[in-house]
């Protein structure tokens, strides 16, 4: 008598693209805005498909544009094998990122969450992520060091001169990237129970914190950089022209 083996757990990508990229400037929702002439959401799947560590990727679209979403990601080449699925995304990103999840095939164990607005992430940082994970942590998130000194404030309206309450010392601070790499169930209860107003989470691991549960940092990449501000559209043109230049990308 045969019997069926389990298929191995998987690793999925969940990108959540459904902004609208108000501080980037007027147009096209910000993941489809074009970087090198290829739209920023393309760029962000490939980096996350170029990583032999995950086999499916949930895209989560604008509410009204996971058809064309769908569409644009079928008229580009993407590497390797890896599933593409598109799902309509929420008003706040952590609605999205709940969406997508949602949609996730059951065999997936480790899930990780990337920015569509952060499209030049390096195939390295990717895999140092999912291999944490796979490795036992819960809940890992690539960071880096502070150039800036970083001062907390009583915010007043735009333009007024706000008051200083405290200088974090920088030596103990990170600036947090995607991907975030998750244990399925750990990230499935942060979506199911915690609950903040306003504009929601704008990290996943801040919600697993929430939980009790620890979160470790691993080096992030200064390429990793989210692209919010019209500058960042420029500097990521020139990393795109580095990466042609030094490996023919
Ligand atoms: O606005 P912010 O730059 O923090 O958005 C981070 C990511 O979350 C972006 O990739 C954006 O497309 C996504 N997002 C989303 N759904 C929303 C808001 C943001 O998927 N409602």
């Amino acid at each position: 008598m045969s019997r069926e083996v389990p298929a191995a757990p998987r690793t999925a990508a969940v990108v959540p693209a459904a902004g609208r990229g108000v501080r980037l400037g007027p147009g096209a929702p910000k993941a489809l805005r074009t970087l090198s002439g290829t739209p920023m959401l393309v760029h962000a799947v490939r980096a996350m498909a170029r990583s032999r560590a995950v086999s499916v990727v949930v895209v989560v679209a604008p509410p009204d544009g996971a058809a064309d979403v769908r569409r644009l990601l079928d008229g580009h080449a993407l590497p390797g094998t890896t599933e593409i699925l598109v799902v309509p995304g929420g008003e706040t990103r952590q609605e999205s990122v709940r969406l997508g999840l949602a949609a996730l095939p059951a065999d997936v164990d480790v899930v990780l969450v990337h920015d569509a607005a952060r499209p030049l992430v390096p195939v390295e940082t990717v895999d140092a992520v999912a291999a944490a994970v796979r490795a036992g942590a819960p809940a890992v998130v690539p960071a880096l060091p502070l150039a800036d000194t970083v001062k907390q404030v009583e915010p007043r309206a735009a333009g007024e001169p706000e008051p200083v309450v405290g200088t974090p010392e920088r030596a103990r601070l990170r600036a947090v990237q995607t991907p975030q790499g998750f244990d399925r169930a750990v990230l499935d209860k942060a979506h199911a129970t915690v609950v903040l107003g306003g504009e929601g989470a704008t990290d996943d691991a801040g919600m697993v914190e929430r939980l009790g549960v620890e979160v470790v940092v691993v080096p992030g990449h200064e390429e990793a950089f989210k692209v919010t501000r019209p500058l960042d559209l420029v500097l990521a043109e020139a990393v795109l022209a580095r990466r042609r230049t030094t490996d023919g990308y």
